[in-house]
This record gives C-alpha cells, sequence and structure tokens, in this order.
C-alpha cells in the first residue's frame, strides 16, 4: 500500500497509551499523526512518548489534512458525540468497545458515517484472537456438530484504585463509577468482547436474555455481578457469569480450575477457551484427535495491530471493515437487553 492511512487519536488515556499507540507502531498501513485529551499532562506525556504533537483542543486532530481516519477512546458516553463530530469533519471512524451507550446512540453516529461517506468500525479486536479464529474455523467444518449451549464466565477483582484510575493510574477519572457515563458494569466494559467473540465465532444471535445483576461490594453505580441467561437463533442455550468484585479471583482457583474460560457445546465435541484452546470432536476432522481432546496452544497475537491495518486497507480499497459499526450495534443490543432484564426482573426478546 502506497501511503500509510494517517490516524488522529481522540482520547490518550489508558488505552491508547499502553496498546493502541504501541499496536499502531507496529502496522504497516497506518500511523498515527497527531493526538487531542482534554487533560493537558496527558496530552503532553504522550506527545513525549509516542512523538506526535498532541494537544488539548479536538480541532487540532480534526482539521488536520494529514488525519484521515481517527481513534476513539475516551469514556463511552463520548464515543458517540465525538464520532459523530470526526464523521462531519470528513475523517473515517474507529470507536472503542462498546460502540455507544444506547441504541439510538448507536444509529446516530452510523447515520452520521453514511452520510458523511466515511467508514465507521468498532473495536472489538478480541475478534482477531488467534483461538478465536481457530475455534471459528473449527465449528465451520463442522468438529463439534451443532451448538448446543455457550458459557460465558470470569470473575476478577478490581482493586478500588482501578474504578479512578484503571490498571495504569495514569488519568485521574470517575467514569468508569457512573451507569451513565459508562452505561454498565463487568458486562458492558469486559464481557462486551466475549458476548460479540461468541456472535462472530458462532454466527448465531442471541433471541431471549433474561438477567439478574447487583452491586454487591463496590462503590460503584455499576453493577460487580452478573449472571444472564439466553437463548439463542438455532435454540441454543447461553449461560453467562461474571465479577469484577471476587476476593482471590485474579488467581488460579484453590483446586487448580481456572476463574475464567468460556466454551461451546455441540453435538459431536466441544471447544474450550483456557489458557489454550481445548478441542474434542467425535468427527474424522484433518487435524484434529477422533473421539479425544486436541490441544492448540495459539499465543497472543497482534490483535490491535490487525485491527487498525485491516481498517486502513478497508479505507484505501474502497471496501467495508472487517468489524463494521453495525457488528457492534448488535452486540451492544444484547448488553442492553440484559440490562433491561436485570432492571425489570422481565424476559427480554430481541428482533430474530
Ligand atoms: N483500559 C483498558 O484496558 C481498555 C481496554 C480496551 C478498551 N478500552 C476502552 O478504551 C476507551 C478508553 O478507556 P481508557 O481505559 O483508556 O480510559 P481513560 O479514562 O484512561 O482514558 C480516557 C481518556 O479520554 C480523555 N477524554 C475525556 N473527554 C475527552 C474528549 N472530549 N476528547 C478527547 N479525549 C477525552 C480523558 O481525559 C482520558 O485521558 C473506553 O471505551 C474503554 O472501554 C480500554
Amino acid at each position: 500500500m502506497a501511503k500509510k492511512l494517517g490516524i488522529g487519536m481522540i482520547g490518550l488515556g489508558e488505552i491508547a497509551w499502553k496498546a493502541t499507540g504501541k499496536a499502531i507502531e507496529a502496522c504497516t498501513d497506518a500511523q498515527m499523526i497527531c493526538g487531542v485529551d482534554p487533560v493537558a499532562h496527558v496530552a503532553k506525556s504522550y506527545q513525549e512518548r509516542y512523538e506526535i504533537p498532541c494537544s488539548t483542543n479536538l480541532d487540532d486532530v480534526l482539521k488536520n489534512p494529514d488525519v484521515e481516519a481517527v481513534i476513539i477512546s475516551t469514556p463511552h458516553y463520548l464515543h458517540v458525540p465525538l464520532g459523530i463530530l470526526a464523521a462531519k469533519a470528513g475523517k473515517h471512524v474507529m470507536v472503542e468497545k462498546p460502540l455507544a451507550t444506547s441504541l439510538e446512540d448507536a444509529d446516530a453516529l452510523i447515520a452520521a458515517c453514511k452520510e458523511a461517506g466515511v467508514l465507521c468500525s468498532n473495536c472489538l479486536v478480541s475478534r482477531y484472537n488467534p483461538d478465536a479464529m481457530k475455534a471459528k474455523e473449527l465449528i465451520e467444518k463442522g468438529a463439534i456438530g451443532e451448538v448446543m449451549a455457550l458459557k460465558f464466565f470470569g470473575l476478577s477483582n478490581k482493586a478500588p484504585s482501578y474504578w479512578t484510575g484503571g490498571y495504569t493510574e495514569r488519568v485521574y477519572t470517575t467514569w468508569r463509577k457512573s451507569k451513565v457515563e459508562s452505561g454498565g458494569g463487568i458486562l458492558i466494559m469486559n464481557f462486551v468482547h466475549d458476548v460479540d467473540r461468541m456472535r462472530y465465532i458462532t454466527g448465531l444471535e442471541a433471541t431471549r436474555v433474561y438477567a439478574e445483576y447487583d452491586t454487591f461490594n463496590t462503590d460503584t453505580e455499576v453493577e460487580d455481578f452478573i449472571t444472564v441467561t439466553m437463548r439463542y437463533n438455532n435454540g441454543a442455550l447461553g449461560n453467562l457469569l461474571a465479577a469484577s468484585c471476587v476476593p482471590g479471583a485474579n488467581r488460579i482457583g484453590i483446586r487448580g480450575e481456572s476463574v475464567a474460560g468460556n466454551a461451546i457445546y455441540g453435538t459431536k465435541g466441544q471447544i474450550v477457551f483456557d489458557k489454550s484452546l481445548l478441542v474434542y470432536t467425535e468427527n474424522e476432522i484433518e487435524g484434529l484427535n477422533k473421539g479425544d481432546w486436541t490441544e492448540f496452544k495459539m499465543g497472543g497475537g497482534e490483535q490491535r495491530t490487525l485491527y487498525v491495518d485491516r481498517f486502513a486497507q478497508a479505507v484505501r480499497n474502497g471496501g467495508r471493515p472487517d468489524i463494521p459499526a453495525e457488528e457492534g450495534r448488535k452486540t451492544l443490543e444484547v448488553l442492553l437487553a440484559a440490562y433491561k432484564s436485570g432492571e425489570t426482573h422481565q424476559v427480554v426478546n430481541l428482533p430474530m
């Protein structure tokens, strides 16, 4: 590709600092041009570390002709208003997860990008996890037959400092605690990836959702424990249990069991997402042991670099991004259905 896609960084906090900046430095088809953050010391330190001009004025990014696309890495409630401003300035838009905090906002962003003729994508980067891509390939080859059930499971114990400073404590913020500013807790903040990845891997969509959640052990408005029961459009069942407040959960369980792990159960086998990818099949599938387990040690991969490069290629080729905003909207719809169910104690049906 001739010219690298020029990227403006909007929001220079934790994820931009510890992951996205490094990921774009490794890109072959994209480069950072400049950045903006309203907190002066955050903009300054980003400029020093990544050697791009950074300011506290959004126009410095949106009016820069070398900026062809932006990555929005701000508190969740700002994703859509900033995305719409970027689209109106003629910039292609990549938005951190979740796409928005409401479906109305998601629709407004999608419409603004269409009207401006720019691409819009949601950074649901875990679709590029090597184990997710392998699992998708194996399911498409029929390794586990028909999917009967999906398990989503992950317990963590986020420190009090997380709620005002993330994992790095580089930027003081309180948006993670606020229901309006974040949209929710462990579900929308973290399990957005799991819910999305399972949609990608299996191609299944949730049609019925029932949830219970609460805030037991954290000084926040958002939930720290949630359980969700789902029915999918092929009839499969789904069960999610997630928490951010369980003492001891950051270490392996006392009997050696993992405190995180998703799984897909099929009529001919199963796939377990552990430290490695574990696959059991009764079928004759190349590369798998019939009637036994096969283990794949997939490694971490470079999901963010791949995500940005693939987006850059879509811009240059006049194509569609791998993860268009519409996909982020579909995932968001499941999460919001779970929150609605948890509030009303009613089952929520989703469109087929
Ligand atoms: N921290 C992680 O591990 C992680 C991982 C993946 C994705 N994300 C996502 O990235 C996004 C940002 O999360 P974070 O953890 O970096 O949060 P953060 O609070 O550390 O950083 C957000 C930054 O946005 C800035 N900001 C606020 N208003 C702004 C505006 N109007 N214009 C420009 N910048 C503005 C803040 O000053 C702050 O520096 C969220 O959507 C989050 O879900 C975070």
